[in-house]
């Protein structure tokens, strides 16, 4: 299809039909995201002048004459593809497909009752679904428990002083709580210890099930309920300093809004988008659920003023007039269609793409304590991506800050791992879309190297693969360091 592609591109040059600057190929395997097969993106330069680059999703073009059409849309037709904006371009980590997110995880039961599937298939399954990793866990927080104990207690017995409040095991995420009930069974028979097992999440609706679920906890492990957004963890969690003894973070830090930096011809630049409904997109939308596409196309372009939140409720309330538990649903079912339906892909929320100069790459916000970015991330390449994760990196470097001396954070996650955090220029690490879920590769390798810079002393090890025939599914365990 590539040698397709570059001779009707020749054959348009020849022809003197206008043609890209650049062209990126590649092949994107998530069902449903947020590219349309072919798409022309600005690069602003910091001079002021402008080319354009050519991107093509080889796992939407089907044919040769596919590819021809699409070439034609992106490059005879207007400079925008037609369809309705919902606010202006800025960085994708202001995107708000977060928003999207977030809504999607506080009404993540109805909406996959709605769809028919159950939350750890919607996300592709779990690491933390393994019986003997949860076992393993639960050996290693076991050993590390006594350890921390025996250390306290001869230190208190030594000054005198009352025995400290007890150790915990921080699990965020709690919309499946298979691995809690597991490690709990396991914990609660094999340590002697007082501890808490401290379930948390952003969605107040997972919270309430998990409670439901686990309730106050067995023998020694006393199970807490905390309300945290990962990415402000300090407030909720400054209770727990000192106390941390593992945090348990899978499948969550690639659900964190994150900026893209890109170096290209050893120049950078960071990833704007605007969130967009392509025009056919939208005429479906609004026939297959009886709206009107006119008053559908006024709603979504004031959204990004609206909110995500007020949006979905309008529409709830609009669609539910049909009747009670069918109006629900029919609601969830519009909200899949909207997003992107992993059934057809001529569905969902497209984001146009342009990428913007940043002519010193350092003044690239960067969550305390960790510095600058390092200068090796920057340096002279090959043309690359930067996912800077730098709201889950900020995330980890606060909950370093917050562990135990011989305490653990341990991150499973869809990860790259190249100590410059860098990915080939033209492989795909999201954002992607899970049902109403947006998942973003995280970038390990720089967590690593910003933890050292951060905690001289602490330790970082890969342990990989989490999951037998997962290759990108990986572990990185952070340590204080303590002997
Ligand atoms: C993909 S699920 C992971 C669940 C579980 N760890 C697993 O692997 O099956 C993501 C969870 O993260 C929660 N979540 C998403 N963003 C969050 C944030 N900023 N702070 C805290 N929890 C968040 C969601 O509510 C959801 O429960």
């Amino acid at each position: 299809m590539v040698t397709h592609g570059v001779r009707m591109l020749a054959e348009r040059s020849a022809a003197s039909r206008s043609v890209p600057d650049r062209v990126c190929w590649c092949r994107i395997s998530y069902r449903q995201h947020f590219r349309p097969p072919a798409a022309l993106r600005e690069i602003r330069h910091a001079d002021g002048t402008r080319t354009h680059e050519l991107t093509v999703d080889l796992g939407q073009v089907v044919s040769p004459q596919d590819l021809q059409r699409c070439f034609a849309e992106a490059l005879d037709g207007p400079q925008r593809a037609p369809g309705v904006d919902i606010g202006r371009f800025g960085p994708v980590g202001a995107s708000p497909i977060w928003e999207f997110n977030a809504a999607f995880w506080n009404h993540m039961p109805g909406y996959m009752a709605a769809v028919g599937r159950g939350v750890r298939e919607s996300i592709g399954g779990s690491p933390d679904d393994g019986q003997a990793r949860t076992r393993e866990h639960a050996r290693r927080f076991g050993t590390l428990l006594a350890a921390a104990a025996a250390a306290a207690a001869g230190a208190d017995t030594a000054s005198g002083a009352r025995p400290a409040r007890p150790l915990a095991y921080l699990d965020v995420g709690a919309a499946d709580t298979g691995y809690a009930e597991t490690l709990i069974r396991h914990l609660a028979a094999t340590c002697h210890t007082p501890m808490h097992y401290v379930v948390a999440d952003r969605a107040a609706g997972a919270l309430r099930r998990a409670r439901a679920r686990l309730g106050p906890g067995r023998g020694p492990v006393s199970v807490r309920y905390l309300a945290l957004d990962l990415a402000q963890p300090a407030r909720a969690l400054e209770e727990y300093r000192g106390r941390l003894l593992t945090v348990h973070l899978t499948n969550l830090l690639d659900n964190l809004p994150g900026e893209e930096l890109v170096q290209v011809d050893g120049r950078h630049y960071l990833l704007h988008t605007c969130l967009y409904l392509p025009a056919a997109a939208l005429e479906q939308l609004a026939r297959q659920h009886r709206l009107d596409p006119g008053q559908l196309a006024a709603d979504l372009s004031n959204l990004a003023d609206t909110g995500v939140d007020p949006f979905l409720a309008h529409y709830r309330d609009r669609l539910a007039v049909r009747g009670g538990a069918a109006g629900e649903h029919a609601w969830f079912l519009f909200w899949q269609d909207l997003f992107g339906n992993p059934a057809d892909r001529s569905t969902g929320l497209k984001l146009r793409e342009r990428l913007v100069e940043v002519p010193d790459a350092g003044i690239v916000s960067w969550p305390a304590p960790a510095g600058p970015l390092p200068p090796e991330v920057l340096a002279p390449g090959p043309d690359r991506r930067i996912p800077l994760s730098d709201r889950a990196i900020g995330a980890c470097l606060r909950l370093i800050g917050l562990l135990h001396p011989r305490g653990v954070l341990e991150v499973t996650d869809v990860m790259l791992r190249d100590q410059r955090g860098a990915a080939p220029y033209a492989a795909y690490h999201g954002p992607a879309k899970f049902d109403g879920s947006v998942v973003n590769w995280f970038n390990g390798g720089l967590l690593m190297q910003l933890a050292r810079e951060a905690f001289p002393g602490c330790r970082a090890t890969w342990r990989s693969p989490a999951s037998p025939g997962r290759a990108h599914m990986t572990t990185l365990e952070v340590d204080r360091g303590a002997p």
